[in-house]
């Protein structure tokens, strides 16, 4: 069984990547992360989902529609310090330990 099989496939990974993005609107402790974020989250959304369809072994979403991930480059026009990567990982642990 793959990851993305173990989480509940396409359904469980949209759900886990949509609470995501709720907390991180939500969260006084994300505000920093949600301030370098669009005003409308669905594309950011949109692109997680399919990156990580991609990684945990689904569907190579993001890699058919985007290209190469080179996460690194395509973080550099945001400035991303301690209080957005603290943001990030708070939303993100508590989606798999709520
Ligand atoms: C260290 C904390 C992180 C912060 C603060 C952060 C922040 C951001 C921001 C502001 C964007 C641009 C929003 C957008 O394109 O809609 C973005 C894009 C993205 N991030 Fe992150 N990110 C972090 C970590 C990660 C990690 C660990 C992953 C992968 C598991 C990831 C995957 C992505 C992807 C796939 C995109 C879309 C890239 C594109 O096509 O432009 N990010 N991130």
């Amino acid at each position: 069984m793959t990851p993305y099989e173990a989480i509940g496939g396409e359904h469980g990974l949209r759900s886990l990547v949509t609470r995501f993005y709720q907390l991180m609107d939500e969260l006084p402790e994300a505000a920093a992360c949600r301030a370098i974020h669009p005003a409308d989250l669905g594309e950011s959304a949109q692109k997680l989902f399919e990156y990580l369809s991609g990684w945990l072994g689904g569907p190579p979403l993001f890699v058919e529609k985007r290209g190469p991930p080179m996460l690194r480059r395509r973080h550099l026009h945001v400035a991303i310090a301690t209080p957005e990567i603290d943001g990030w990982l708070l939303c993100f642990t508590r989606v798999l330990a709520p």
